[in-house]
């Protein structure tokens, strides 16, 4: 199914974006490799879209193919393994791991998606790494071959993964049976990110990575010293509550977002000498300047 005019910002957390040439909601395997074939014999750039909670897309849109994997959402459990669709929410996931007596996804919660995004972004912090319970992952390439991947293939790391760039359509997690009151840990982390973080405001997550390896310090207590908690311009400020995030309040502009986290990095860099990557993934005008520092 495609929706070819449909603005990006409709399906982001952000709230911005233009539009793509094309946008397809594939339901199987199967429907996206024939996207990926249509996209490869009209020789057009292909883009994977999961929950679009960690993405930030130009208002002059994108060229090309948006394959939005969400509708993916098969989900069953067996013994200690989760089989779920790159699709599935992240609080579906969560859940049904929870009602099955099973532990392991402490890292997960509160935060917002689906589990291919997780993965791919290989999600967490205190809590732990989702890519530590990823016993398998399948997939296909851009360019449509299929994949199976174990743990070490995935190459997990801090906010990244080899899934950059491909098409996940399925991964197995291996959890264990809880020894505690799993619902109850899940309310009390819930409680205490909600309190921590606007979860409730339209932004993408934390914005930048916390610098130094692996993240040694909170890119959110820096940018908060430099006294840029609050600060506004057009439709978006940096968060009041938590400084490494961006909210729109509305009508923020993709360039009102552009110019906090320039306005962010340039003022880390001038205190501490310490320059900010991206963590939230940019689609459109000069992707690649405001990935690299
Ligand atoms: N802090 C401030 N001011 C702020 C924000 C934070 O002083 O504006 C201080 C806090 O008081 C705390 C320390 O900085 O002492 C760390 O803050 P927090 O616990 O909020 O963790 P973080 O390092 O800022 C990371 C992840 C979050 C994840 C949390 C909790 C990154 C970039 N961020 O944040 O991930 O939820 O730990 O595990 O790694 C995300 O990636 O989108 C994200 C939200």
């Amino acid at each position: 199914m495609d929706e070819p005019r449909y603005p990006l910002s409709r399906l982001t957390s952000l709230g911005v974006g233009g539009r793509a040439d094309r946008i397809a909601f594939p339901e199987t395997a199967g429907e996206l490799a024939d996207e990926l074939r249509r996209a490869a014999d009209e020789d057009s750039p292909v883009r994977a879209l999961g929950g679009g909670k960690n993405l930030l897309v130009d208002d002059a849109g994108v060229p090309g193919t948006v394959i939005s994997l969400t509708r993916l959402r098969e989900l069953s459990v067996s013994g200690t393994t989760v089989t779920a669709g790159a699709g599935v929410p992240t609080g579906t996931l969560v859940s049904r791991a929870v009602r099955k007596g099973l532990a392991g996804l402490l890292c997960l919660v509160g935060v917002p998606g689906t589990a291919g995004g997780a993965i791919r972004m290989n999600a967490g912090g205190a809590h732990g790494w989702i890519g530590d319970r990823v016993t398998r992952v399948r997939g296909l390439t851009a360019k449509g071959e299929p994949f199976t991947f174990g743990r070490d293939a995935c190459a997990f790391a801090y906010r990244t993964s080899r899934l950059a760039g491909t098409f996940v359509t399925e991964i197995e997690f291996d959890l264990e049976p809880a020894t505690d009151d799993q619902a109850a840990r899940v309310r009390e982390v819930y409680a205490a990110k909600r309190f921590a973080q606007p979860l409730e405001a339209a932004t993408a997550g934390c914005m930048f990575k916390n610098p130094g390896l692996p993240c040694g310090e909170s890119a959110g207590k820096l940018i908060d010293l430099t006294g840029l908690k609050g600060h506004v311009v057009g439709g978006a400020r940096i968060s009041p509550k938590h400084a490494n995030f961006v909210e729109n309040r509305g009508d923020a502009t993709s360039d009102d977002i552009r110019a906090l986290v320039r306005i962010a990095r340039e003022r880390v860099f001038a205190e501490f000498g310490v320059e900010l990557d991206m963590e939230v993934e940019v689609w459109g005008r000069e992707e690649s300047a405001l990935l690299v520092a």
